[in-house]
């Protein structure tokens, strides 16, 4: 069925059946408060992190399904009636009901009883609090009185302690309404800050004042849940709603929530406005902050606010624009992939549908993938990350698998984790220009300030300390993929895409030593890498395609003998990456990953899958078949299989595996999750539920399938140099155009396609001009470059 569709400018996924296989979800956020919004109001806020300043509850993968959130009633005086302004959670009329995803906000509309109403959700780019803009209007030709509820419930600090102790918690908890400012205020007056479950009793409290608010005269109030909802009930029927009374009463004891209520008479055909607002203020400045609560009030400034994210997001859009013979592809390219990745760059994997942020903190290699989509608009940002990743790293190059930027962090035995940080470092600099960042100073971990090089040469150490007897990497407790935990017991087994890995990293740190004439270290990093490399070749070649690890007995995995787990799609595609390798075997090895993992939803990870439990593998072989690690089509790795592909120069090929795994292409009955995103997996023919897409938002697919898209298959590409134009493009395209900035230039790029080849540049005109290479450096504000394929 078909729930939804892109408006006509792309830029609002506009769903007009709101009963969606899974909630289809927006954020909104600025630099310290987020929230998730649903299209039917579902939410989670928090403040700064979602496990140490969660705001207000959200009851993961309930029944039923996303629960509570940022709810709206009416109940019409006259006839008693009452229904929320999101479809659920009254769950009446689901025809009269729509939601509107843009970038940055959230409408939800709704008429019934024809009256029609518009909820718009948005957070201010500057203050720590999110606004309901309400706009009603009476469609009827006779007045009507309305009552108006308000409701969130809260969770006030720590997540994990609220839902695991909420026995003891609920005795901190203190919520009172203060009249003079119409505004109920709720906090805790503990707090623990340790980022798992503890028996340590910290003796402190929240730091913030959570408010609740409305511009329209607050008559009545609630601050308990069973006084709202009632027992035996939930929010689709709160008692208080229906007996039309909330009871005025404080507490500081119990479940606390925010439920206000207000009155408003709509006559024939009127329309009013007025806004909620929930936010947190600093608690230790809460006497002089306090009367900031009403701010909002002021619809002018509201709309102001609104505006100033709108341009936010304009500006954001504006760094890179594509105009393509294909509008699908088109309205991800310009948007939903950019947004995507820039949401995930912000979030991390902590707050989403799927994931609760309660269990982790942001991963180290997750966070430095997600650095590279923010290189063209927000290339401080990125910088500002590779600052706070070199804080998470130890002198001896070893980094925290996960952390919390406060210096809390758990460190695993994963092998990959800390090759990732050259991945930011050198992408950023080829962005910027900006080589001085490698004279930048941060601490160790358990060090002192270093500069940004020798973090990089820490990292390159660490890895040149940790390989195998085949002069792999060693294994550990997993590469990229977290799965693969078990290969070769404690401490040996070796992993051949690492391998890869790290010869493509230390491919792009020579490129960046070579460009800079920084030789210090250089011939000892050329050594390593033509030693893995060598290896790699060596050893790791099954004769159509490259293993994927050596057991810790010696045993291959992702070999021509296994039954299952026979190929990984990793090592073909980081063979190309990494260039080792002839290109002979490259084309074997990536026109296997066609003929033995290309499937109607799009590559897989491996093949077949594991359906026996192999504890000397690990996890993936736990996991069902077709799902996850265990043969899926795991986009994030799919995104390199195009890039490969691109690498080699087949535009059609590459293509072809694109355009399969944008989100909106599979019927939403079957892949479930949103279709303006991309999901961290889609269950591949392996499973009976093939097609299901699960893990959405939160996934590396965005960031890389941003680059990759913009520099891979348009190939407009930044080199230490200069801009690489080098598109590698679907034969039946017969021409493109790019805008993108690049070093304060903004390059407009029209490129021809006459005779409908795949890859290859015959001329290029910059400004008119002949010009006989094809990367491109110009110091004007605007540079024209024509190119002409062939
Ligand atoms: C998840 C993790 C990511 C990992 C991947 C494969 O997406 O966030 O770090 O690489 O799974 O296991």
């Amino acid at each position: 069925m078909k729930y939804g569709s892109f408006s006509n400018d792309g830029r609002e996924y506009i769903i007009t059946n709101v009963a969606t296989p899974k909630p289809w979800i927006n954020y909104i956020y600025n630099k310290n408060y987020f929230s998730t919004i649903s299209q039917n109001a579902g939410s989670i806020s928090y403040y700064k992190s979602p496990l140490h300043g969660r705001i207000t509850r959200y009851r993961i993968n309930d029944v039923p399904y996303d629960r509570p959130g940022k709810y709206i009633y009416l109940k019409d005086k006259k006839t008693g009636d009452y229904w929320s302004l999101s479809w659920q959670p009254t769950g009446k009329c689901k025809d009269c009901y729509k939601a509107i995803h843009g970038f940055g906000y959230t409408k939800l509309l709704s008429n019934v009883n024809n009256i029609s109403s518009e909820v718009l959700y948005f957070v201010p780019l500057n203050d720590d609090l999110e606004i309901w803009r309400v706009t009603l209007e009476n469609k009827n030709d006779f007045d009507i009185e309305l009552e108006i509820y308000s409701y969130v419930e809260f969770a006030l600090g720590h997540a994990l302690i609220d839902l695991i102790n909420q026995c003891d918690d609920q005795h901190f908890n203190r919520v009172y309404f203060e009249r003079d400012l119409n505004t109920l205020f709720a906090t805790k007056t503990y707090w623990v800050t340790q980022n798992m479950g503890t028996q340590q009793q910290e003796n402190q409290e929240w730091d913030r004042w959570a408010f609740f608010t409305s511009s329209l005269t607050v008559k009545e109030y609630e601050t308990l849940r069973e006084r709202f909802i009632g027992v035996f009930r939930n929010e689709n029927n709160p008692e208080a709603i229906e007996k039309g009374l909330l009871s005025s009463k404080d507490t500081d004891f119990g479940n606390a929530i925010g439920g206000l209520k207000s009155e408003i008479n709509l006559k024939a055909g009127e329309k009013k406005e007025f806004v909620i607002i929930l936010g947190v203020l600093e608690k230790a400045r809460f006497d002089k902050l306090k009367n900031s609560v009403t701010k909002y009030y002021d619809i002018n400034l509201v709309d102001k606010a609104y505006a100033e994210v709108l341009a936010y997001w304009d500006n954001w859009f504006s760094h890179i624009k594509v105009d393509i013979p294909d509008r699908d592809a088109q309205v991800f390219m310009n948007y939903w992939n950019q947004y995507q990745a820039k949401v995930a760059f912000d979030v991390g994997r902590v707050a989403s549908f799927y994931y609760w942020g309660i269990g982790r903190g942001f991963g180290f290699r997750d966070t430095s993938q997600d650095t590279i989509a923010t290189l063209i608009a927000e290339p401080q940002k990125a910088k500002e990350r590779i600052f706070l990743l070199s804080r998470q790293m130890f002198k001896n190059g070893k980094v925290y698998h996960h952390f919390y930027g406060d210096g809390q962090g758990e460190t695993t035995g994963h092998n990959d984790d800390s090759l990732w940080y050259i991945l930011a470092v050198t992408e950023y600099i080829k962005e910027t220009g900006d080589k001085d960042i490698l004279y930048h100073k941060e601490k160790f971990l358990d060090g002192k300030e270093s500069t940004i090089l020798e973090h990089l040469y820490a990292v390159v150490k660490y890895a040149s300390e940790h390989l195998g007897k085949h002069n792999l990497p060693i294994f550990g407790r997993g590469d990229w993929n977290d799965t693969l935990d078990y290969i070769g017991g404690e401490e040996g087994g070796e992993s051949v895409w690492s391998a890869m890995f790290y010869v493509a990293m230390l491919n792009s740190l020579v490129e960046l030593l070579s460009f800079y004439d920084i030789d210090e270290k250089l011939d000892e990093i050329i050594e390593l890498r033509d030693k893995i490399k060598n290896s790699i070749e060596e050893y790791a070649w099954d004769g159509n395609w490259y293993i994927r690890a050596f057991k810790g007995n010696g045993e291959k995995l992702g070999a021509s003998n296994n039954e299952a787990g026979k190929i990984f799609l990793n090592p073909q595609s980081w063979a190309v990456i990494a260039s080792v390798g002839n290109r002979e075997r490259l084309l074997k090895a990536t026109d296997s990953v066609k003929e033995l993992l290309d499937t109607d939803y799009g590559i897989k990870i491996c093949a077949p899958a594991f359906r026996e439990i192999d504890p000397e593998i690990g996890l993936v072989t736990r996991c069902v078949a077709g799902k996850k690690e265990n043969a899926a089509v795991f986009c994030h790795p799919y995104t390199w299989g195009i890039m490969a592909e691109c690498i080699l120069k087949r535009g059609n090929r590459a293509y072809e595996y694109y355009k399969k795994i944008l989100p909106n292409r599979i019927d939403s009955d079957i892949f479930q999750a949103e279709p303006y995103v991309f999901s961290q997996y889609i269950t591949s023919d392996e499973h009976p539920t093939a097609g299901m897409a699960s893990h959405s938002w939160q996934t590396g697919t965005a960031a890389w399938m941003f680059k990759i898209s913009i520099e891979y298959i348009l190939g407009i590409r930044p080199t230490y140099e200069g801009l690489l134009i080098d598109p590698v493009i679907p034969s039946e395209w017969g021409q493109f155009y790019v805008e993108r900035f690049f070093r304060n230039t903004l390059y407009k790029i029209t490129v021809e396609n006459p005779n409908h080849v795949e890859s290859g540049v015959k001329e290029i005109y910059v400004n008119g001009k002949h010009f006989d290479k094809n990367v491109v450096h110009d110091y004007n504000k605007v540079c024209e470059v024509k190119v002409v394929m062939g």
